[in-house]
């Protein structure tokens, strides 16, 4: 169930996953001693470590580690070339098959292939053996200093295992040159390697499945490839009719390169991706999307879980793109700070997300090797991305390094030459920075907008550290943090002279003791490290076009919570009933509706219009309700109506004690694999279904049949809830999990694990 890329599509490729044996050693020499002791079979995506989702010393994670995996080679394979690909493996990572050394990569954030042909045995067990250092490294980017996240340790992607024939595609780019109704250029390049002896000819053609099953062909002129060359084709080709690739309406082409070779008449090599008809350009303030403008409105995301760190599987990194997409309703991410999981990407050009992608860097610069490594890490990733229409541009420099002119013009060339048609930017914190990219990318944490230093100008970060909140916070702290998100987006959309901004950030994330408030978390998600919402992520959805969905939230609790000033007012003056501020804390709402009624304790507050004047630039600005009535706890009736027509209703009721638990499970069947997932929440609620915003109780859950549970057991609610994940074994069936805490009544949930169909190895 993996997704399609290319390089490594329709010849025989085997998901490399499964039955690895793993083990954590203290130093490389421990490779010569290895004994039969103390290994653990795993499956990949793979954590070093599983840990707690705060509070540990990134210690733990530090280590170096084996991982080998046993595996045959059919005779019939002889000939072919034999291809291992690692996704991800954090840090540096040595390779050797059959006790010989193939190679060394170095940088977790990058994917790498060794052939290995000449390492295997036919027809015999083979053995591939990664040692892993996952130790700090001062010469390997983004380390050199201080960073604000973890990085986490393992093979923590995918591998495969291709078999290929020994004249094959070696690389394939293509671009939209040219777009009108009636006519798509495609420019790009086709590489084919011979890895033979003796040299050969081949054509190659290009075949274009649009989603309703029309194809359209072209073939590529005959090209010879000397013996152990290589040889690359340029591609210019007219399409017809094209479908368009857009964010509303994202068609992919099935692309196949099929390579026939002139002496055996046969197609011996055919690669198949997906790619996106759709030209970008940029103007002072907005990116254009086959012409039509577009203003950026996203968010960063650090690509890790707790517990796992970085390790988690397509399913999760796929559910990360339609969080972004649906309920946060964004139209951009950033991938902050490194390349992430080819996944990730799939599903943002299958959802129509656009993504800026950078190298991975934090504000450090190191010597001239350190500079190479960061170079080569921008070119592995480009190489492997530049095919996904979701990508509009790539980040050249180091986030929020200094200045330097050299290594800039460097990075800046190396995109060009690999990639002329995306644009680069490259993300500083300083307005009067050089720039030599084509857009002034700036991370603005004045919590407005500056004026612009150049244009096109994309704000790539705002709020983060300013103002950060964690989900259990008192409710007037998450209002605010929602509310800056809100007047800074709407000043955003109402400067033409920016092209969009990116909030810090998505989601909570782990990160080390010199950010953060001292719990390895860094609390500037406008959801918590689990994905649930905070108020921010709320208002972020209220942004959503009511045809899409029609959204209303509450961003209240309807408690009294702490109140955020402590000045006294006098609330009835007959009586002497004095109050803090928050009594007559105004009220708001979120929604993307024109008009919302609030009913308190079946009194009607009115209807109430979005704050137009305040956010005038927003499409669906907040709701406020001046004044809370004299008793505000209780029971809430929202209406929200479109063109005075009652469209939804919400209800709250102030939380009246933590009773019973609620078990939500993302998703209800999983691919028996060993290493598919999901995210099973947990909501502590009182006896009408309200969730208790601070029970802090603690759950332990039981778990049953093929499945593993992923995360602290007993673990304690959060602000009311808390997540772990359920993770599948390779034996098909029926999970049950079931959660208990003292003194409520528990829940349960059935998951189904399916045979997987995926060809492994
Ligand atoms: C930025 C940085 C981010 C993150 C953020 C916190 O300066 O680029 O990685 O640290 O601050 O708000």
């Amino acid at each position: 169930m993996h997704t399609k890329r290319p390089y490594i599509s329709h010849r025989e490729i085997y998901r490399f996953d499964r039955q690895w044996n793993y083990k954590k050693i203290d130093n490389e020499h421990e490779l010569e001693m290895q004994d039969d002791h103390g290994w653990e079979e795993i499956t990949l995506p793979h954590s070093n470590v599983l840990l707690p989702h705060s509070d540990f010393p990134v210690e733990r994670y530090q280590f170096h580690s084996i991982y080998k995996k046993q595996f045959t080679i059919d005779p019939n394979k002889a000939g072919q070339r034999i291809r291992l690909h690692f996704d991800g493996a954090m840090t540096v990572a040595k390779v050797y098959v059959n006790q010989q050394k193939v190679g060394v990569h170095e940088g977790g954030y990058t994917s790498f292939t060794f052939d290995i042909t000449d390492y295997v045995r036919i027809g015999n067990t083979n053995e591939v053996l990664v040692y892993l250092d996952s130790t700090p490294q001062k010469g390997i980017p983004p380390e050199g200093n201080e960073v604000d996240y973890l990085l986490f340790g393992g093979i923590y992607r995918s591998a495969f295992l291709e078999f290929v024939s020994p004249l094959y595609v070696d690389d394939i780019y293509l671009y939209t040159e040219n777009l009108t109704d009636k006519i798509a250029t495609i420019k790009g390049k086709v590489a084919l390697r011979n890895a033979g002896e003796k040299s050969r000819s081949a054509v190659v053609s290009l075949q274009f499945m649009a989603k309703n099953g029309d194809v359209q062909q072209f073939l590529l002129p005959e090209q010879t490839v000397p013996a152990k060359g290589l040889v690359t084709v340029e591609v210019q080709l007219e399409l017809e009719d094209p479908k368009r690739w857009s964010l509303g309406d994202p068609h992919l082409y099935q692309v196949k390169a099929i390579l026939q070779s002139m002496d055996s008449h046969l197609a011996e090599d055919d690669v198949e991706f997906n790619f996106g008809i759709r030209t970008i350009s940029v103007q002072a303030g907005f990116l254009e999307v086959n012409g039509d403008p577009v203003k950026l409105l996203g968010l960063n995301r650090h690509q890790m879980f707790p517990y796992i760190g970085n390790a988690a599987p397509w399913r999760l990194q796929r559910k990360d793109a339609e969080t972004l997409k649906y309920e946060l309703g964004v139209n951009y991410v950033r991938t902050s700070h490194y390349p992430q999981d080819p996944a990730f990407l799939d599903a943002c050009d299958e959802l129509g997300l656009l993504v800026f992608t950078e190298l991975p860097g934090w504000q450090h610069i190191g010597d001239e090797a350190w500079q190479l490594v960061a170079l080569q890490h921008l070119e592995e990733l480009i190489r492997r991305d530049r095919n996904h229409a979701s990508i509009f541009m790539w980040g050249v420099r180091i986030n929020e390094s200094p200045d330097d002119q050299d290594f800039y013009q460097k990075s800046n060339e190396l995109a060009r030459s690999l990639d002329p048609h995306r644009l680069t930017g490259g993300v500083r914190n300083f307005r009067d920075s050089e720039w030599l990219e084509d857009v002034f990318t700036y991370n603005d944490f004045s919590m407005g907008v500056l004026p612009t230093a150049n244009a096109p100008q994309l704000v790539t970060e705002f709020a983060g550290h300013m103002y950060p909140a964690k989900p259990y916070d008192e409710e007037y702290r998450l209002l605010k943090h929602a509310l800056y998100h809100a007047s800074i987006l709407n000043e955003v959309r109402g400067r033409e002279d920016i092209i969009g901004a990116s909030g810090w950030c998505a989601f909570d994330y782990n990160t080390h003791s010199n950010f953060g408030s001292g719990s390895n978390v860094c609390f500037h998600g406008v959801m918590d490290m689990f994905r649930v919402p905070k108020f921010a992520g709320l208002f972020y959805k209220s942004q959503r076009s009511p045809d899409e969905e029609v959204v209303l939230e509450f961003a209240t609790y309807a408690v009294h919570g702490s109140p955020e000033h402590t000045e006294i007012i006098v609330q009835d003056e007959e009586n002497k009933e004095f109050y803090p501020r928050n009594f007559a804390a105004p009220l708001y709402l979120f929604s993307n509706c024109d008009e919302v009624e609030l009913i308190v304790n079946g009194a009607t507050l009115g209807k109430c219009q979005p704050l137009r004047d305040e956010f005038p630039h927003l499409s669906h600005p907040p709701f406020r309700f001046e004044q809370r009535p004299y008793k505000f706890v209780g029971d809430y009736l929202a209406l929200g109506y479109l063109n005075g027509e009652k469209v939804i209703e919400k209800t709250l009721q102030t939380p009246q004690g933590l009773s019973q638990l609620k078990l939500v499970v993302d998703h209800d069947a999983l691919i028996a694999d060993g290493a598919d997932m999901t995210r099973l929440s947990v909501y502590g609620l009182d006896h009408n279904g309200t969730i208790t915003p601070y029970a802090t109780r603690t759950i332990q859950f039981e778990i049953t049949g093929p499945g593993m549970l992923i995360g602290e057991n007993p673990v304690a609610l959060e602000g009311g809830r808390i997540a772990v994940f359920v993770k599948a074994t390779q034996e098909p069936g029926i999970i049950s999990v079931l959660a208990h805490a003292s003194g409520t009544e528990g829940d349960s949930v059935t998951i189904e694990t399916r045979p997987s169909v995926e060809p492994a190895m």
